[in-house]
């Protein structure tokens, strides 16, 4: 079965952990960790979403609003957890088939080597979620120029993960997650300049998880998501 989970941060524990052949079975149990949760998500309360913050990057618009694909979720902007950056639409020709409705906008970051989004927290495990849809918003047909297209995700000082476009289908979206443990009142997600093009964020999510889920995922290790596999039956695609 193709399910893995990738070790990050203070890279010295993280291949411990992979080395381990006991672990590795906790790894291969952590994408179910996730299903079952956004499961009980989907029929839970609407007071299962306090605590979820759902930031449509580059929206103008500040009033808060409700995906009629997604039921059940506030998307906000982002204005007022980003210091900089400029506003775009996809190409027009995107629009129609994007996925979600926080794929039509987007921010990017054209100066400075380092942007950080800060998202109000509470300590203990969370789960944050960040979607890139280049939809060419520049006009530069920027993902297909054949040069690199490449930016770095932190997680505060952690690297996270890279974001690669080259080669990539405008019209598609790279999902990025971690599971992370928040040191205070807020997580820090920085977009880095790696001078291979104009770093950019489509949405950025945050989810509470309870601390008990994931032991292996502590202050000094988090994992990043590989891939979800739906068991069974699933006829609503939607991810909280
Ligand atoms: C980028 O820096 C230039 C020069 O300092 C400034 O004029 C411009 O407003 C900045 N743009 C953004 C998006 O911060
Ligand atoms: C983007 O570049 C690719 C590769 O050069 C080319 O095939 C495609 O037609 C271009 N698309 C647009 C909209 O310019
Ligand atoms: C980025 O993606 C391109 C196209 O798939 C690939 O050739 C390149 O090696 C990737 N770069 C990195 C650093 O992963
Ligand atoms: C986090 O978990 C790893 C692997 O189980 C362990 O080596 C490390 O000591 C833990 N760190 C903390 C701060 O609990």
């Amino acid at each position: 079965m193709p399910l893995a989970c990738k070790a990050l941060q203070k890279p010295k524990a993280a291949m411990a952990i992979i080395n381990s052949a006991s672990t590795k079975l906790r790894w291969i149990l952590a994408p179910l960790l996730v299903l079952a949760m956004t499961t009980t998500r989907v029929h839970g309360q609407p007071s299962s979403t306090s605590g979820f913050i759902s930031l449509d990057c580059g929206k103008r618009n500040n009033t808060p609003y409700t995906d009629s694909s997604i039921r059940g979720i506030q998307h906000q902007s982002d204005a007022g957890f980003v210091e900089g950056g400029l506003t775009h639409q996809i190409a027009a020709v995107y629009m129609a088939g994007a996925p979600y409705e926080s794929q039509k906008t987007l921010r990017s970051f054209p100066n400075g080597s380092r942007n950080c989004y800060t998202l109000p927290s509470t300590p203990g495990k969370k789960l944050v979620r960040a979607l890139f849809t280049y939809g060419d918003y520049d006009g530069l047909n920027r993902t297909m120029d054949g040069s690199p297209f490449l930016f770095g995700l932190h997680i505060g000082a952690n690297f996270w993960e890279a974001v690669n476009l080259t080669n990539w289908d405008p019209s598609s979206t790279i999902w990025k997650e971690v599971l992370t443990v928040a040191p205070g009142d807020s997580v820090s997600v920085c977009l880095i300049n790696f001078g291979t093009g104009t770093p950019f964020v489509s949405a950025l999510e945050l989810r509470p998880l309870q601390d008990s889920m994931y032991p292996f995922v502590n202050s000094s290790v988090s994992i990043s998501y590989f891939r979800r596999i739906r068991f069974g039956q699933a006829t609503d695609f939607i991810t909280r």
